[in-house]
């Protein structure tokens, strides 16, 4: 599976790199980055300095936007750390490619029509300009799957919206709005999918990528004292497009609300069909294990 991954890494955004890079079924062809999380200097440089780490320097970097369509973003640090990961990775030397992501995901997937799947693991920015900018790419990616959006659950920025959504509405109307072959993955699976902070086997193993998983989540639980479990709002993008048949969609027409209080919002309608599969159910545990076995390569 040709794959180009969208991120902000991001604590979760680790999470689900380690397991697409351990995915023997995934040939990531790029990793392509966007403000969110943190700025686009940081999630670059956490970008990088990941692949450094896995020994996957081969897999290049394009950075993305720093600013979403409209306004400005609004970053988590809070969350993820005060360079936007709770790690703090090797520095590396390796560079980020010449070139823009946007430019990269038109080219690449229209070189191979029908055989690029792009995951989305942060705001929709990058994703939006290159469907803007080019007609075409709409038809010639094969799947794109995104995290974003509360699905029947509350938000996580307001009680209306999630923080990908909530960072850039504007993209998020476009990318649904275009017709590009969507998978969906809310806060109502994500949440489904989480770990408590004493559940010792994730935290065992001593695996590269489990052992780096276990740290990024071990100080997750350290900086956010309050919270109790870490949710697989990323990693959960990719069990869906690698196991499928644990999740339960349903076709929609998407419609996003871009200002006032409910900005971010997400509006469904599920009885005219669409181009958007929202997920709307998972088989928790075995997705779970799923994951972890990921992590652990
Ligand atoms: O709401 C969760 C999403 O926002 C995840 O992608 C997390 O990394 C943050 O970007
Ligand atoms: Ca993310």
């Amino acid at each position: 599976m040709k794959c180009i991954i969208d991120t902000d890494p991001g604590a979760d955004d680790v999470l689900a790199l380690i397991m697409a890079l351990n995915a023997a079924q995934m040939d990531i062809l790029a990793l392509t980055t966007v403000e969110g999380n943190a700025t686009l200097a940081h999630t670059t440089a956490n970008a990088l300095r990941l692949l450094e780490y896995m020994g996957r320097t081969d897999i290049p970097v394009y950075a993305g936007s720093s600013e979403p369509l409209v306004g400005e973003f609004h970053h988590a640090y809070e969350v993820h750390g005060d360079e936007g990961l709770t790690v703090r990775l090797p520095d590396t030397d390796m560079p980020p490619a010449n070139g823009d992501a946007v430019d990269f995901i038109i080219e690449t997937a229209l070189e191979t029509p029908g055989e690029v799947t792009l995951f989305a693991l942060g705001p929709l920015t990058n994703v939006a300009r290159a469907l803007m900018k080019e007609e075409r790419l709409k038809d010639a990616l094969r799947r794109v799957y995104i995290m974003g959006g509360t699905g029947d659950s509350g938000g996580n920025v307001t009680p209306y919206a999630e923080f990908n959504i909530y960072d850039d509405p504007h993209a998020a109307n476009a990318v649904f709005g275009s017709g590009a072959p969507v998978t969906l993955l809310g806060l109502n699976i994500s949440h489904q999918t989480s770990i408590a902070r004493d559940d010792e086997v994730w935290f065992t193993g001593d695996a590269p990528g489990e052992r780096l998983a276990a740290r990024i989540v071990e100080n997750w639980f350290e900086l956010g004292q309050a919270e109790q479990r870490f949710s697989m709002h990323d990693p959960v993008t990719i069990m869906a497009a690698l196991r499928p048949d644990l999740i339960r969609t349903r076709a929609a027409t998407l419609s996003v609300e871009t200002e006032g209080e409910r900005v971010g919002e997400i509006t469904a309608d599920y009885d005219s069909g669409g181009s958007v599969d929202v997920a709307v159910g998972v088989e928790s545990e075995e997705a779970l294990s799923f994951m972890r076995g990921l992590l652990r390569g």
